[in-house]
């Protein structure tokens, strides 16, 4: 298979996603809350980004498309976004991408609720790797992952904050999701439908919350697991929280779930070093702003003192550098890697990455940009934006 010619963008490998895996991983993967308004606004707000190319310039064929981020040089100012329950989507998601993230140079977040340990993705990804947690109400546990986490060499701490209580999503409800899949006669209908998913899965094991599995009882059901780990994380995590993880964190954090100038505040006050102005992809809130359209004022609060990554409804190279055209330091993608990884596996996630980083690089030439440091430059709508740090 010429897959050059058969998935040419991410949206080719989205349709093959679909028809690749059950009904029920494909709807989490995709689907957002509510009416899926939220998903929309990522995508039309991407779209409204509109931006001017500049023709008479000298020195911008060859586009230099790599970027400092915390410290680490990258090879593209992108990354991929933590996915929880990825074996669900894909079984070996996460180990595709972070093999395919250390060979390309650039990071992997991993979800603290993926389905594969912080151990085994540092062993693959080394300093590509970043660790996503989602903080628990005890803090004895907080500092277990902690300090795993930096035996394990983790030189990037993401705290996500913005799940402050369960999330109702109408589809995963229906479908009756859950870690491990819940077998009843609707889920194992559409998984005999997907044979090649079965088949990996069965190959790969059956997925749990391997970060989590020494805080579960014994042998748990997925009714029991839903229930422990409901228990277990916190819901809003305030100042004071974050300031002790600050203090028992010695490298980079990173505050995820920011769109908010006030938070993003209170950010600069306990010294972070980056945040990540993100909705969750639109799977928290059907109302809430796009983080495209949030960076500007954020900045204003934020000035040079902290990275800004931004993250939303990326699928095109294009759509990275509407994000660094308003601001962005930085952006992460979670679906579209997703879609690479659920279409081919190992080769989707190469494969995904090699289609991103040429449409990048295209499009900085096309639109005349010959450094990643110049793209704020190239927004046609002329608003005043304050200069990203870097
Ligand atoms: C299936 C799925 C699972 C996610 N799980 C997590 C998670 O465990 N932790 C987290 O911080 N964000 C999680 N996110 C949000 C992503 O990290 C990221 O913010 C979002 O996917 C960006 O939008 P995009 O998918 O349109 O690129 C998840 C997103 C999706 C689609």
């Amino acid at each position: 298979m010429n897959i050059e010619r058969k998935f040419p963008c991410v949206r080719d490998m989205q349709k093959a996603a679909r028809t690749n895996i059950p009904k029920f991983s494909y709807e989490y993967l995709s689907g957002g809350i509510g009416r899926n308004q939220s998903v929309k606004n990522n995508r039309k707000a991407l779209d409204n980004i509109i931006i001017t190319p500049q023709y008479l310039v000298d020195n911008a064929d060859d586009p230099d498309c790599r970027c400092e981020l915390l410290g680490q040089k990258f090879d593209r100012p992108f990354g991929v976004a933590p996915i929880g329950l990825s074996g669900l989507i894909w079984p070996g998601g996460s180990q595709a991408l972070a093999h395919a993230a250390r060979n390309n140079n650039i990071p992997f977040c991993l979800s603290g609720f993926a389905t594969v340990s912080m151990e085994e993705i540092a062993a693959i990804a080394g300093e590509h790797a970043w660790y996503q947690h989602y903080m628990c109400s005890d803090d004895e546990i907080n500092k277990r992952f902690f300090k795993r986490a930096l035996d394990c060499g983790y030189q990037n701490l993401i705290i996500t904050i913005d799940i402050p209580t369960a999330t109702r999503r109408d589809h995963d409800i229906r479908n009756g999701l859950s870690v491990p899949p819940r077998f009843n006669f609707r889920t194992a209908y559409q998984i005999l439908q997907r044979p090649r998913w079965a088949l990996e899965t069965l190959t790969t094991g059956i997925p749990r919350f391997e970060n989590f599995i020494d805080l579960l009882p014994d042998k748990p059901s997925s009714q029991k697991t839903g229930f422990y780990l409901q228990e277990l994380i916190e819901g809003h995590v305030n100042l004071d929280r974050l300031k002790m993880v600050r203090d028992h964190w010695p490298h980079n954090l990173i505050i995820k779930g920011i769109l908010s100038e006030q938070d993003a505040q209170k950010c600069v006050e306990i010294g972070v070093e980056a945040i990540v102005v993100s909705n969750h992809g639109g799977r928290q809130l059907d109302a809430a702003d796009s983080a495209i359209h949030r960076i500007s004022q954020i900045r204003q609060v934020t000035g040079n003192n902290l990275t800004i990554i931004a993250d939303g409804g990326v699928l095109t190279g294009l759509d990275i550098i509407r994000y660094m055209t308003c601001g962005a330091d930085f952006v992460l993608a979670g679906r579209a890697f997703m879609y690479g990884v659920a279409a081919m596996g190992q080769r989707g996630a190469e494969h995904v990455m090699k289609v991103l980083f040429e449409e990048f690089e295209c499009t900085m030439a096309q639109i005349g940009c010959n450094n990643i440091r110049g793209l704020s430059a190239f927004r046609a709508d002329n608003k005043t934006l304050c200069q990203p740090a870097h």
